[in-house]
């Protein structure tokens, strides 16, 4: 066992509640997660930017940059990484979906430095 087919998902939202934008932000555990849509595939990373706290779910998206609408600074929501401010990072989830069902891994991670 590698330890990857061990992670645990647990249901989060459906397909339709998804706003225009294919986003919604969702509960995890302790913390509040933003869902984002990339060509068609959901990303999930931590609400709250790591600045001053900024709702990453509400900024402006260019491909898989999330800008945060405060301060703009950019996430990638693959990686979790910062390309405008290196060494910011937000916390990632792993996403699946089952059938309309949106689940999200209870575990989030921090990309690698
Ligand atoms: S709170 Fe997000 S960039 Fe300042």
């Amino acid at each position: 066992m590698d330890g990857q087919g061990e992670e645990h998902f647990i249901p989060v939202a459906r397909l339709s509640d998804l706003d225009e934008r294919g986003r919604a932000v969702v509960r995890v555990g302790e913390e509040w997660v933003a869902l984002v849509q990339v060509e068609g595939r959901l990303h999930a990373v931590q609400q709250a930017c790591p600045h001053r706290g900024g709702p990453l779910s509400e900024g402006d998206q260019d491909g898989c940059l999330l800008y945060c609408p405060l301060h703009a600074w950019a996430f990638d929501v693959r990686t979790g990484d910062s390309p405008t401010h290196p060494g910011a990072r937000v916390r990632i989830y792993a996403v699946r979906v089952i059938g309309d069902e949106i689940q999200v891994a209870a575990s989030g991670r921090l990309p690698v430095p």
